[in-house]
C-alpha cells in the first residue's frame, strides 16, 4: 500500500518537485553553521522545501505544515527534526551520563519520555541517538555519544531507537529516529573536532561501526551522514559507506540526511565545486541535504548534464516520502499539532520525578576517603564554585529546547529537595576560568556564569571566609555546559587552574570538602583525586540535577553510576581504553615501568579511574567464577556464575560486568571486551548468585578477511565491579 501510494505520487511530481523534497531547511531555533536558505515560506509553497527542524510548537509546527499541504501544488506534508537528545523540555543527563547508569530500562524510558513531549510540541523526527565511539576525551563531543565501548553503546543505541519510535510509528507520540554520524565521528585526529579520521577496516567493523548497526537493526528509520573524511573519502560523499556498508552489508532501507551544510563542506575537503560535490553525494547515497541546497540549487543542471541519472533523483524522493508515509503525515498532517498535548504533556511531574531518578543514577562516586558521603542532614552546608548557581548550565549540551533561564541552579535544586532540614551558604568563589575571552567561549548559546573581575586572591579569601562558618564544604566546580559538546574540543582536561587554587584554599580550611564535579568529558583529575576526600562526578544531569545532587549528597540515594569512558591520568595518555592491544612488548603485570617495554618514562600506563570503575555506599564483594563447563562446542553454551554479596552498610545497586579475552587469534585483539552486564540491586547483608550466558555469538570478531568468526581456542573470562578489578577464569572454545 505505502509503495503504491508514493509512486502514484511521484507519478505527479515534476524534477524540481521531487528536488524539493530532498531540501532540509533549519527553522532558526539551533544554527550551527551559515544559513543557507532564504524565504522560506514561499519556497514551501513552490514545493522546495521537504523538511524543517529546529522550529517547535504547534502553532509554528501548523502555519508551516498549512503552506505545504493547503499551498503547494501537491499538497506535500513537511517532516519536522529536532536535536532532541536527551529529553526534550524535561532534561535527562548528558548521554555520556547516560551511559553511566548502565541502566537499558531507564534509558530507554527517557527516550520515550523525550518523544512524548517533542511530539506533543509538534515534532516527528529527532536526531538521535549519537553512537559515535570516542578514546579521545579532548573531543567536546565525547559528551553527546556512549563513550568508549562498543558493546555498552550498542546496547544503549538499541535502547534509545525503541524508546524514541515505540511500538507504532504512527501514533502521535513517537519520534522517527536519526543515528548519527554516520561514521567514526568520534575518532576525529587529536580529538580535533570535525577532522579526519583513518582506520583499518577490522577496527571499524570490530570496535567502530557496531552501535550504528545496532541501532538499524533496532529499526531507526533514518541515518545521519558524519562530517568527517574516512580514509580519504568524506562520510557524505563515501559510496562505500552509505551504499556498501550501509544499504548492501546491514540492508538499511530507509533515508540519509547530511550533517548541517555536509555538501557544502566537500567543496573545503577538496572533492569539487558545489554541482560536482552535490553530484557525489547523491549518487553515494545521501537523500536530504541540510541546509546547504546544494542538491536544490544544481541537481537539475547536474541531470540535463547527464551527471546524474533521474533514477538517483527518484530513489531519494522516494525514501523521504516514505518516512512520511511511516509518521502518518499523509493520513493526518496536523498529527503532531495539539495546544493541548503540548500543555498537558511537557514537563509533568511524573517527567521531572524520572529525570530526578536517572540524574541521581547517572552520578560516578569516584571517591570517598573515610566515608565522607554521605553528609548528615543537619548543620550548614557552604556550597562555593562558580557552578553552584547557574542554572543555564545545568542541562548539558545539546539541549536545543531547554528552557534554560528556569532551569533550577545547583544551590535552587538542593534547597527544593532539603528544606530546612540543613542550611546552604553560598559563594562564587571563583571564576569559571581567569581568562575573561576563554569564558566567553566556554558559556556560548544562553549559558551564563557570573564573573567578578576582582583580583581572584580577593575572591577566594572572601569564599573561605564564609566557608569558615560550615560544618562541610561542597564545592561545585569543572567545566561549564559548553565546555564541551559541539566544536568544544580542549586539550587541557585539567579543572582550570583558578578554580583548582580555590579548591586549595577550601581544603587548606580543614573542613571536609566535596567535590561536585561538573564535567561533559573524562577530565583528569590526578591532583583532586590525591588531596579531595570525595569526589562526585555529577556530569550534567539535566533539568532535576540540584535535587538529584542533594539526593546522593545526603544518602537517599546510593551512588551506583559506572564510567563509561576511561578517565586518564593526563593528557599525554590519550588515546587510554580499556580493550586495547596488548603489543608485542607489555609490561609485566604490576610494573610501572621496564626498559624496552610499551610505556612512559613519566607515568604510568594505568588509568586514574578505568572504564566501568564507580564506588558505593556499600561494598560488594564477588566470589570466585564458576563456569558451567570449561569448552563448549560452536553450538553450546557456557553459564558463569559469581556470588555477589552486598557486605556494606547500606542497601545498593552493582553493575556486574562481564568481559573475555580471545587468548589466541589469527589478528591482535583486545585484552578484555566487554561482554554482558547487569545491574542488580541488594540490600546490605543480602547475597545473589548472578549469572551469564556465553554462546559461539559472544567470541566472534571481524578477522582480517571481514568474516564474523568465533576462532576455536582458549578465552579469558573475567566478571567484577570494573575492567580493572574483575575475578579471572578461562575455557576453550572447541572445534
Ligand atoms: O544533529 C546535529 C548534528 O549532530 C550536528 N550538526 C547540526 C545537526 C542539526 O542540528
Amino acid at each position: 500500500k505505502m509503495d503504491k501510494f508514493v509512486s502514484e505520487l511521484m507519478g505527479k511530481m515534476t524534477v524540481d518537485e521531487k528536488i524539493g523534497q530532498l531540501n532540509l531547511v533549519t527553522g532558526g531555533e539551533a544554527v550551527t553553521g551559515s544559513v543557507v536558505s532564504t524565504g522560506v515560506e514561499s519556497k514551501i509553497k513552490s514545493g522546495q522545501i521537504g523538511g524543517i527542524f529546529s522550529m517547535s510548537s504547534p502553532a509554528k509546527i501548523r502555519a508551516a505544515q498549512e503552506l505545504a499541504v493547503k499551498q503547494s501544488r501537491l499538497g506535500i506534508p513537511i517532516i519536522f527534526g529536532m536535536d532532541v537528545i536527551h529529553g526534550y523540555k524535561t532534561l535527562f543527563p548528558i548521554p555520556l551520563g547516560l551511559a553511566a547508569t548502565w541502566d537499558m530500562t531507564l534509558i530507554r524510558e527517557s527516550a520515550r519520555i523525550a518523544a512524548i513531549e517533542a511530539t506533543a510540541d509538534g515534532l516527528n523526527w529527532t536526531f538521535s541517538p549519537m553512537v559515535d565511539i570516542s578514546r579521545d576525551p579532548r573531543w567536546g563531543r565525547i559528551s553527546e555519544g556512549s563513550g568508549e565501548d562498543t558493546y555498552l553503546s550498542s546496547r544503549i543505541a538499541a535502547e534509545m531507537v525503541k524508546g524514541y519510535q515505540g511500538t507504532d510509528l504512527k501514533a502521535n507520540n513517537t519520534l522517527m529516529a536519526c543515528v548519527k554520524h554516520f561514521a567514526l565521528y568520534g575518532a576525529a585526529e587529536s580529538g580535533r573536532d570535525y577532522n579526519t579520521t583513518d582506520m583499518s577496516l577490522h577496527r571499524m567493523y570490530n570496535e567502530y561501526l557496531p552501535p550504528y548497526k545496532a541501532a538499524i537493526d533496532a529499526g531507526a528509520g533514518t541515518v545521519m551522514a558524519s562530517f568527517n573524511d574516512i580514509n580519504g573519502v568524506p562520510a557524505t560523499a563515501n559510496k562505500w559507506l552509505m551504499t556498501d556498508v550501509l544499504r548492501q552489508q546491514w540492508g538499511f532501507k530507509g533515508m540519509v540526511v547530511t550533517d548541517y551544510t555536509g555538501i557544502n563542506e566537500l567543496v573545503d575537503h577538496g572533492l569539487g565545486d558545489l554541482q560536482t560535490v552535490s553530484a557525489l553525494a547523491l549518487k553515494a547515497g545521501i537523500h536530504m541535504d541540510m541546509v546547504g541546497e546544494g542538491f536544490l540549487t544544481t541537481l537539475k543542471k547536474s541531470l540535463d548534464e547527464g551527471k546524474i541519472s533521474l533514477a538517483e533523483i527518484d530513489e531519494a524522493c522516494r525514501l523521504v516520502l516514505i518516512a512520511k508515509y511511516k509518521l502518518g503525515l499523509f493520513d493526518d498532517p496536523f498529527r503532531y499539532c495539539n495546544d493541548k498535548r503540548a500543555k498537558d504533556n511537557i514537563l509533568t511531574a511524573t517527567h521531572l520525578a524520572k529525570a530526578r531518578e536517572v540524574a541521581a543514577k547517572s552520578f560516578v562516586l569516584l571517591k570517598n576517603e573515610q566515608h565522607t558521603l554521605p553528609l548528615k542532614k543537619s548543620g550548614t552546608v557552604a556550597l562555593i564554585g562558580p557552578l553552584a548557581n547557574t542554572g543555564s548550565n545545568m542541562p548539558g549540551t545539546w539541549s536545543v529546547s531547554a528552557d534554560l533561564e528556569n532551569t533550577p541552579s545547583l544551590l535552587e535544586g538542593m534547597q527544593a529537595a532539603l528544606g530546612n532540614k540543613v542550611k546552604i551558604i553560598h559563594h562564587l568563589g571563583s571564576n569559571l576560568i581567569s581568562d575573561a575571552a576563554y569564558q566567553e567561549r566556554a558559556t556560548m548559546f544562553g549559558r551564563s556564569i557570573p564573573r567578578d573581575e576582582r583580583p581572584e586572591a580577593d575572591i577566594i579569601a572572601e569564599a573561605v571566609q564564609v566557608a569558615s562558618s560550615a560544618d562541610v564544604i561542597v564545592a561545585a566546580l569543572g567545566e561549564s555546559s559548553e565546555m564541551s559538546g559541539e566544536s568544544s574540543s580542549r586539550t587541557d582536561l585539567d579543572i582550570p587552574a583558578t578554580q583548582r587554587r580555590l579548591l586549595e584554599a577550601l581544603l587548606k580550611t580543614g573542613k571536609p570538602v566535596v567535590l561536585v564535579l561538573f564535567a561533559g568529558r573524562p577530565m583528569t583529575l590526578t591532583w583532586e583525586h590525591e588531596h579531595v576526600p570525595a569526589i562526585l562526578n555529577v556530569w550534567f544531569g539535566g533539568t532535576e540535577t540540584g535535587k538529584a545532587v542533594a539526593d546522593v549528597l545526603f544518602g537517599d540515594v546510593n551512588p551506583s553510576g559506572k564510567l563509561p569512558a576511561t578517565f586518564p591520568k593526563n593528557v599525554g595518555q590519550i588515546p587510554l581504553y580499556y580493550a586495547a592491544k596488548t603489543t608485542g612488548r607489555p609490561l609485566a603485570e604490576d610494573a610501572w615501568f621496564q626498559k624496552f617495554r610499551s610505556n612512559y618514562l613519566d607515568v604510568d600506563n594505568q588509568p586514574l579511574y578505568p572504564f566501568g570503575y564507580g564506588l558505593s555506599y556499600t561494598h560488594f564483594h564477588y566470589g570466585d567464577i564458576r563456569l558451567s563447563k570449561t569448552s563448549l562446542r560452536p553450538s553450546e553454551k557456557i553459564l558463569a556464575t559469581v556470588r555477589l554479596s552486598n557486605t556494606g552498610n547500606y542497601d545498593g545497586e552493582e553493575v556486574v560486568q562481564l568481559y573475555l579475552r580471545d587468548v589466541y587469534a589469527s589478528i591482535t585483539r583486545p585484552v578484555k571486551e566487554l561482554k554482558g552486564f547487569q545491574k542488580v540491586f541488594l540490600k546490605k547483608g543480602e547475597s545473589r548468585d548472578i549469572q551469564f550466558e556465553i554462546t559461539s555469538e559472544d567470541l566472534k570478531f571481524y578477522n582480517n578477511d571481514l568474516q564474523f568468526v568465533a576462532e576455536p581456542g582458549d578465552f579469558k573470562l573475567f566478571i567484577g565491579t570494573n575492567s580493572n578489578d574483575a575475578k579471572e577464569t578461562q575455557f576453550t572454545l572447541l572445534d
